[in-house]
């Protein structure tokens, strides 16, 4: 096994891309599959909050733009599913984990979307925090993973820009309009930069995974890419990110910003959030009211193949 794990580790060093049937170490396997299971999760229970404004979108523009957004977020949920598939778990097993509490979904989607502005938000932040992951994943060393990364990328930019000039739109408008936005910000911002998950000196995993090139960059070092590029932004909108430590620092040419309450984010990674159980429930809700559509699928598969081998006899 020794020797087996050295040349991996040569092939991960050289650069190469690990594929479904090539040997991988087991820790190697389970990871990407916790890893890529945690991103699906996320995907899919991230079109909660946002579905929750598709009947109340100000707009027609606005509702088919939120619309197709969060269709998107589905497939990116299945890809992700599908990409965990190739290392040898089902997505029964995969839903199984995450119906029974057992497996993980990004923390930022156990808040509430109180306003319109709220969408507009979970856009520019949330979307534009989960690009930054994500870019960073179309070079993770796994090939189903990084490839599936490469499609949800070029759909996320859209994601991001709607809800910037949802936020533009909002800033430019009425004083209570800007007030909403302000508020949004407010809410969305410090749950966004637990996005990247907790400090690199709290990360269980980080720093195996940047050995195995499943991780290209630190926890940190990606959020403070995404603190950098947002600053900016909210500058060009005329809001205030709700950081009075927040400043340009000339000598590391980065923004310096406020303690995170990790505390906050633990709670809500056990199942303490706002609406942990809501998300939970709903989803296991739409699985059982979903159950006869994927027992209709596989009856009509049988029923095809059974007819196809029936001509080829
Ligand atoms: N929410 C919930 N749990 C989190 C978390 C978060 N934001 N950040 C970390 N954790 C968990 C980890 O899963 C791990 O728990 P586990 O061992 O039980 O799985 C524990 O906290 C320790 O964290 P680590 O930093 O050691 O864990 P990772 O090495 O897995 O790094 C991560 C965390 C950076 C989130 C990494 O898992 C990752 O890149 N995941 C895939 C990308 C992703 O999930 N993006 C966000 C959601 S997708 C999205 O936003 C959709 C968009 O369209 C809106």
């Amino acid at each position: 096994m020794k020797e087996q794990e050295t040349t991996f580790q040569e092939r991960i060093d050289r650069g190469e891309i690990i594929e479904p049937r090539d040997w991988m170490p087991e820790k190697y396997r389970n990871t990407n599959i916790r890893q890529i299971a945690q991103h699906a999760h996320s995907e899919i229970v991230g079109m909660l909050p946002e579905g929750n404004w598709i009947t109340r979108a100000p707009s027609l523009r606005r509702k088919v733009a939120l619309l197709a957004k969060v269709q998107d977020e589905a497939g990116h949920g299945l890809y992700l599913y599908s990409a965990a598939e190739t290392l040898g778990i089902s997505r029964d097993e995969l839903v199984e984990q995450l119906h029974a509490g057992k497996a993980k979904y990004s923390s930022i989607f156990n808040y509430p979307t109180l306003s319109w502005a709220d969408i507009g938000a979970i856009g520019w932040l949330v979307d534009g925090a989960a690009i930054v992951n994500q870019v960073m994943l179309t070079r993770t060393s796994y090939g189903p993973y990084a490839r599936a990364m490469v499609r949800i990328c070029k759909e996320e930019s859209f994601h991001q820009r709607q809800g910037y000039e949802i936020m533009l739109t909002l800033c430019r408008g009425t004083e209570v309009q800007k007030q909403m936005a302000q508020d949004a910000l407010n809410r969305w911002w410090w749950p966004s930069l637990m996005m990247f998950g907790p400090p690199d000196a709290q990360s269980t995993h980080t720093e195996q995974s940047m050995k195995w090139r499943i991780k290209r960059k630190t926890n940190d070092e990606l959020r403070q890419y995404f603190v950098d590029m947002t600053v900016p932004q909210a500058e060009v909108l005329g809001i205030t990110i709700p950081d009075l430590e927040l400043k340009w620092n000339e000598e590391t040419k980065h923004y310096d910003f406020g303690e995170i309450d990790w505390d906050e984010f633990w709670q809500v990674v056990k199942g303490n959030g706002p609406c942990n159980k809501q998300r939970l429930n709903a989803r296991v809700t739409a699985w059982e009211n979903g159950a006869w559509v994927r027992e209709a699928a596989v009856a009509h598969a049988e029923k095809l193949a059974k007819k196809e081998l029936a001509e080829a006899v």
